[in-house]
């Protein structure tokens, strides 16, 4: 493809009357993984569009040019920031123009109807108005330097089981006011320039061919006047979505328009102003983007700066919630003998799995981090709790010395003699997703390739190699087999769904000696068996672990006897992208075998146990009665370790909030019937109970509430007045700062209706503020709440929002569960209102 030069614009009228119905056809799919069509004969450029949600990974998922990474949807969501997401947002505009990218495909603002849900990470938040107002902070952001946000996915893509196919069956009133809630605050307030449609059905039809949703509440109600997208290969008919109003067809080269749109104009199912309605909102999306001066096919480069560390750094720390600190075990005093112990510590689970990983710029490890400012703190690993072997590229390395491994590409098999390499590439990530990787010679998804490079023991033991692939392969150790993923091949969950279970193979190898090794892969047609509903993998894929024999027992004991020789103990437990990932639930809310039973031991060795989990949502603390300190600290993006490390040790007082309840037991939570897809159905049972809108209602006990969070420091709230002009109302307080170190607290606004005319959750968060104050300070902190938004509720028979002559309690509080200061609001008429 030959390219434009940059274009400062062209007028979306003009060029419309003079596309050919062909050109106009190609512009309706996408030309592949991450670019739109051209027209360069009338001045239009093909643009870039790339992931979201937590930073910006250019135009590869394999080998591609590092990038900044946030921490996840939770994470910023802890913050209760919204200026501080808005600066997120900002950055990673940023961070897209370095990747000569126009459009990113974020923030995602779904719904946590489970602790399980594979990308709950990604999302911000049980609650629908802490999910709008920063999905909103985080559109405003971005939009501020010219880049389109794309809000996704349009609408109940709240659990990955059979996400294509699954139908989310659920009331209009439940759809309203918790799940299209967060999206229409965002269109409300930061009027995003897309919107990704989601894989699955509301209600019998897929969202991307839901005229309902698409033409009637996103265009008609809310007034969106910009582009929808398919989520990848998330469009399923030609005529239907067209006519739903679904302008971008993801990813190309196009499955179901093209010529099949011809065929559909051609027996009259589709008019051509059918098709110029979408085309029209293709060049405006592309018109638009002009203004940041994008050339097309532009190189992807990098801007990392000590800013955006120290800016990170700021943001990840930020967002961790102390959960529990009994005797001020927290912070660390640095002059006691430490010992950093479990699976999470020397590994930087910096990021969530699937299409929101990226190659971060660097990640810190919380080991590392701790380190960096205690240099002598001892480590055990405690027990593994990875569920597929770390990857084998940190312990390899290349013929010239480098970490990691060389890969070649093969058009011919390995029977054949004399096949000739057509390209060498240095990898230095053996999880190598093959779909956006090009070479002028492949024509065709089916070719071969072999990663080679050295593994020198630092022990004689037996090592473990691993590999799970979307094709075929082998590990050879000094030519001898040691994993085959070829001659029997199990499904697994690798590859969003497409690949197998990882193959382990066991070899004994000595200290000091260099083995070689070797990976032989055969693409993804080569695969023994398909998975239904995983079209467009091209190539597949592979990932290749290696990591010494480690049996929790023995590493058990290991750790519980570092732990006796020490005075205090930062143990690291959690999850991590393999875990929480795309295409697949977690199966159940526990840490990964082994953890539980370190942590009781740990502690049991020394109480002075401080526990950070890492995880993108809830997982069951079996062992917290006996655990004095526990700090939640999701995925933090690059910073992650210094992030941990400047609360463990009391540099950032913690002042994070939970976006989410975690529940004592996954049984506990009001989805844990309807979760998983029966027979491609999920039946939204729980309706507006979510999260602690349940918890609440049943008075049902969880392990911490929605809005919890500790400080190293206390607050009062106090003196609460509420007042309103009948179109917002204002609430304000006092916040004290009643300890003695500085630290930021956040005012939680929460609306009861007392006389509803139908079953009304108990509390209702519609308004927050966070307030940063110095030990002994006082602030008034004013939030103003629009007033319809506060007490209405769905009214299923007449389709309208309805605010009911009543009174409404106001609860003021630092939880959902502690909210002590109460005043009053009346709605003196009964009045319906629709859009925005
Ligand atoms: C995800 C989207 C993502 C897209 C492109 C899909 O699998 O659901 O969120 O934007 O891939 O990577």
């Amino acid at each position: 493809m030959g390219s434009l030069p940059v274009q400062t614009t062209f007028d979306v009228d003009d060029v419309l009357s003079q596309l050919t119905i062909a050109e106009k056809v190609a512009l309706l799919s996408g030309i592949d993984f991450w670019h739109t069509a051209p027209v360069h004969r009338l001045g239009v450029p093909s643009i870039r569009v790339s992931d979201g949600p937590n930073g910006v990974r250019g135009t590869r998922f394999f080998n591609g040019v590092p990038a900044a990474c946030l921490p996840c949807g939770t994470g910023l969501a802890a913050t209760w920031d919204a200026d501080l997401v808005r600066k997120g947002g900002a950055l990673q505009g940023a961070e897209a123009i370095a990747k000569g990218a126009s459009v990113i495909l974020g923030p995602t603002t779904n719904m946590q109807r489970s602790p399980l849900g594979g990308r709950g990470f990604e999302s911000f938040s049980e609650d629908p108005y802490l999910a709008g107002a920063l999905s909103a902070a985080t559109i405003n952001g971005i939009q501020s330097t010219g880049v389109s946000a794309t809000i996704k996915h349009f609408v109940c893509n709240d659990q990955e089981d059979q996400r294509q196919a699954i139908d989310s069956i659920i009331t209009e009133r439940a759809l309203r006011e918790i799940y299209l809630m967060p999206f229409q605050m965002a269109q409300r307030d930061s009027k995003p320039d897309c919107y990704m449609t989601a894989y699955n059905r509301v209600n019998g039809t897929h969202a991307s061919e839901s005229p309902r949703l698409i033409k009637d509440v996103l265009r008609g109600e809310w007034g969106f006047d910009g582009l929808t997208m398919s989520d990848w290969f998330g469009t399923y008919s030609t005529t239907e979505a067209i006519k739903a109003g679904l302008d971008l067809e993801m990813p190309g080269p196009s499955y179901i328009r093209g010529h099949l749109v011809n065929q559909a104009l051609g027996c009259g199912k589709l008019l051509v102003p059918d098709v110029d309605e979408r085309v029209r909102e293709v060049l405006k999306l592309v018109k638009k983007t002009q203004a940041l001066g994008i050339p097309e096919n532009a190189p992807e480069t990098t801007i990392d700066s000590p800013e955006t560390s120290a800016f990170l750094r700021s943001l990840s720390s930020n967002g961790l919630v102390l959960l529990k600190n009994n005797h001020n075990i927290l912070p660390l005093n640095k002059k006691k003998t430490t010992a950093v112990i479990g699976p999470n510590a020397a590994y930087a689970s910096y990021c969530g799995g699937g299409s929101a990983s990226l190659l971060p710029y660097y990640a810190v490890s919380p080991l590392d981090g701790i380190r960096k400012q205690m240099p002598e703190a001892k480590y055990a690993l405690g027990a593994p709790a990875w569920k597929a072997l770390p990857l084998m590229t940190r312990l390899t390395k290349t013929k010239t010395g480098e970490e990691g491994l060389t890969m070649t590409v093969f058009l011919d098999p390995p029977s054949v003699v004399h096949r000739k390499a057509i390209d060498e590439v240095f990898v230095n990530k053996s999880d190598i997703l093959l779909v956006d990787y090009k070479h002028p010679l492949i024509k065709t998804s089916l070719y071969w390739i072999e990663l080679n490079g050295t593994f020198t023991p630092e022990r004689t033991t037996e090592y473990d190699f691993s590999m799970c692939c979307a094709g075929t392969g082998k590990i050879f150790v000094d030519g001898e087999l040691v994993v085959d993923n070829e001659t029997h091949q199990r499904p697994g969950n690798s590859f969003f769904g497409s690949g197998t279970a990882e193959e382990i193979g066991r070899v004994k190898l000595e200290e000091g000696k260099s083995y070689g090794i070797k990976v032989a892969f055969g693409t993804l047609p080569t695969m023994t068996f398909s998975s239904p509903g995983t079209t467009g993998f091209g190539a597949g894929g592979l990932r290749v672990g290696l990591e010494r024999k480690a049996e929790i027992g023995i590493e058990i004991e290991r750790a519980v006897q570092l732990a006796k020789e020490v005075d205090q103990v930062i143990l690291c437990a959690g999850l991590n992208s393999e875990w929480e990932s795309e295409g697949y639930d977690r199966e159940h809310m526990d840490l990964p075998p082994g953890s539980d039973d370190l942590i009781k031991a740990v502690v049991a060795a020394n109480p002075n146990t401080a526990v950070v989990i890492q995880s993108g949502t809830p997982v069951t603390m079996p062992w917290l009665k006996d655990v004095p300190a526990i700090l939640q600290a999701w995925y933090g993006g690059n910073e992650t370790g210094n992030a941990i490390a400047d609360v463990v040790f009391g540099n950032t007082n913690p002042s994070g909030k939970l976006p989410l309840s975690f529940p004592i037991r996954n049984e506990d939570n009001p989805a844990f019937l309807n979760y998983k897809s029966e027979r491609n159905r999920a039946v939204y049972g729980e309706d507006v109970y979510i999260g602690y809108r349940f918890y609440e209602k049943t008075n049902k006990e969880v392990a911490f509430p929605f809005g919890h969070g500790l400080s190293y420091t206390t607050f009062d709230i106090t003196d609460l007045s509420v007042e309103d002009d009948d179109i917002d109302i204002f609430v304000s307080a006092t916040v004290t700062n009643t300890g003695k170190v500085d630290g930021a607290q956040v005012v939680q606004v929460y609306f009861s209706q007392r006389n509803p005319s139908l079953n009304r959750p108990m509390k209702e968060l519609k308004g927050f503020t966070k307030t940063f104050l110095k030990a002994g300070e006082s602030k008034t902190v004013e939030i103003v709440i629009s007033k319809k938004y506060a007490t209405s509720f769905w009214d299923e028979a007449r389709d309208a929002w309805v605010m009911e002559k009543d009174v409404f309690d106001v609860l003021v509080g630092d939880s959902s569960a502690n909210t002590p200061l109460k005043a009053q609001v009346t709605v003196r008429r009964t009045e319906w209102w629709t859009g925005l």
